[in-house]
């Protein structure tokens, strides 16, 4: 069982005489899986649940308990599940062929909606998820610029491969990373997000850096957030200083607005990394931007400039599946309202937990932008007032902490038994396909979830 949670706990006892099929699946699962789990986010003390079927707002686990979601497929399903355009297309696809081993039309017209949508992007190029997607980032940043280093925010997550597989939990590595290379970390400068002084010292002081990369909200979709006026004083000084900003908009991408964070604060950098939303729920990524540095990738461009071409192979780069997923949910996105509906839902969650925490008397606070909500479990017991807690004037330490608050891990299970299913953070991702009265249920759940934590001693 991974980390235990006390055996006297009722909320863990509720959980566990609810989600009997899922434990005997974890049981089998930890046989074969390292820790019983594929993607460590689904790393659960007792265990997590084993879902079944979802449809919209709401997904039902094997023992039949109903949940309103707020993993909406990792951030993937702005448009809710089983969204019944991507699906249609889904199925037409199917029937037609999965993967033809050549270039077909719903690629052409899913890159002209990445380039029609994304203000950034003169040339696409797709890959098979937001990890590939970076990493390709950065191989270009280098090419490009001649330069090996390349700049990070300390939290900001972009995936697991070797260049972002430390940093993205807090602190600097001071030794080395199992199984990276100590030449890959040498080349990361991890830095503390927000800090403009720290940023444009870190730019003005070398010469040696290909590219900065954030997530251009903040850690975790704005979980601890960055300033509008911090990513424009970091476009500038990226410019100043002849490196490449690289957005990673695998989350915002599509979502803050239908042409991403770029498009909602009118800050366009050179590269941006895509995923999730990009392809409708199906496995998918792309990196996209400037023309001048996507042609590092072009045969005939590398010919006649007589420079040495980047490679760039995958088996499922813009696979047809997910294609055509991606054409359907887009061409939704972009005009259909989308965006502004999830971010209407994430403030009246927001609005409405903050009334309830008040109430309650609990000394949290819910807050985020657009479509996310996060709660800050406030784990020094500041006097804060949850109506008009401010994350963007919280410090750095406060705001990476917020999770770590030992009630955090009830909390999940508490909502679970409530019938609601947020993420670790303590927090979520909202979908457009979220309903009022999803929200009225998710309010409830967390007042019934603080009242357990409270009885247990926990807040
Ligand atoms: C901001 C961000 N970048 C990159 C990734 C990695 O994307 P993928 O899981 O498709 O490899 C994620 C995944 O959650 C992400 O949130």
């Amino acid at each position: 069982m991974p980390d235990s949670l006390p055996t006297n706990s009722k909320i863990v006892a509720a959980y566990r005489e609810r989600t009997l099929k899922s434990a005997e699946l974890a049981a089998t699962a930890r046989e074969m899986f390292p820790s019983g789990i594929t993607h460590d986010s689904r790393h659960t003390a007792p265990y997590g649940i084993y879902v079944d079927h979802a449809k919209g707002s709401r997904k039902w686990d094997v023992d039949g308990n109903e949940y309103v979601d707020y993993f909406g497929g990792h951030g993937a399903l702005i448009l809710g599940h089983n969204h019944e355009g991507v699906i249609a297309a889904g199925h037409h696809q199917l029937d037609k062929g999965t993967h033809f081993g050549a270039s077909h039309p719903a690629e052409v017209e899913w890159g002209e909606l990445v380039k029609d949508m994304v203000p950034c992007a003169e040339r696409v190029r797709f890959t098979s998820s937001g990890t590939e997607a970076n990493l390709m980032a950065f191989r270009l940043a280098r090419a490009f610029t001649g330069k090996s280093k390349l700049v990070r925010f300390v939290c900001h997550f972009h995936g697991w491969q070797d260049h972002v597989a430390f940093g993205a939990k807090g602190g600097v590595p001071d030794g080395p990373v199992p199984g990276v290379l100590d030449g890959i970390i040498e080349n990361v400068v991890l830095i503390e997000p927000g800090n403009e002084d720290l940023m444009r010292e870190t730019l003005s002081s070398r010469d040696d850096i290909a590219g900065v990369i954030l997530e251009p909200t903040g850690a975790s979709f704005g979980q601890i957030p960055v300033t509008r006026e911090f990513v424009a004083a970091l476009r500038d000084a990226t410019t100043e200083n002849g490196t490449l900003l690289l957005f990673d908009e695998v989350v915002t991408g599509f979502r803050v607005s239908p042409g991403g964070a770029q498009g909602h604060y009118g800050i366009t950098p050179d590269l941006t990394s895509l995923a999730k939303i990009l392809s409708g729920g199906l496995p998918g990524g792309a990196v996209c931007g400037r023309a001048d540095i996507l042609e590092l990738l072009d045969f005939e461009v590398a010919e006649k400039k007589g420079f040495q071409k980047i490679g760039h192979q995958g088996t499922y780069n813009a696979n047809p599946m997910s294609a055509i997923a991606g054409v359907a949910a887009l061409k939704e996105i972009r005009f259909g309202g989308i965006c502004e509906r999830a971010s209407e839902n994430g403030a009246k969650i927001r609005n409405q937990m903050n009334k309830m925490f008040s109430e309650e008397n609990v000394p949290w606070a819910a807050f985020g932008d657009h479509s996310a909500w996060y709660v800050y479990t406030n784990p020094e017991g500041q006097d804060i007032d949850p109506m008009s807690f401010d994350g963007y004037a919280e410090t750095f330490e406060h705001m990476s902490h917020s999770g770590s608050h030992p009630a955090a891990r009830k909390l999940r299970l508490a909502m679970l038994v409530n019938g609601v299913d947020i993420t670790s953070k303590p927090g979520g991702t909202v979908m457009a396909a979220h309903t009022d009265e999803d929200i009225d249920i998710t309010v409830e759940a967390m007042r019934q979830s603080v009242r357990m934590l409270r009885e247990e001693g926990d807040i």
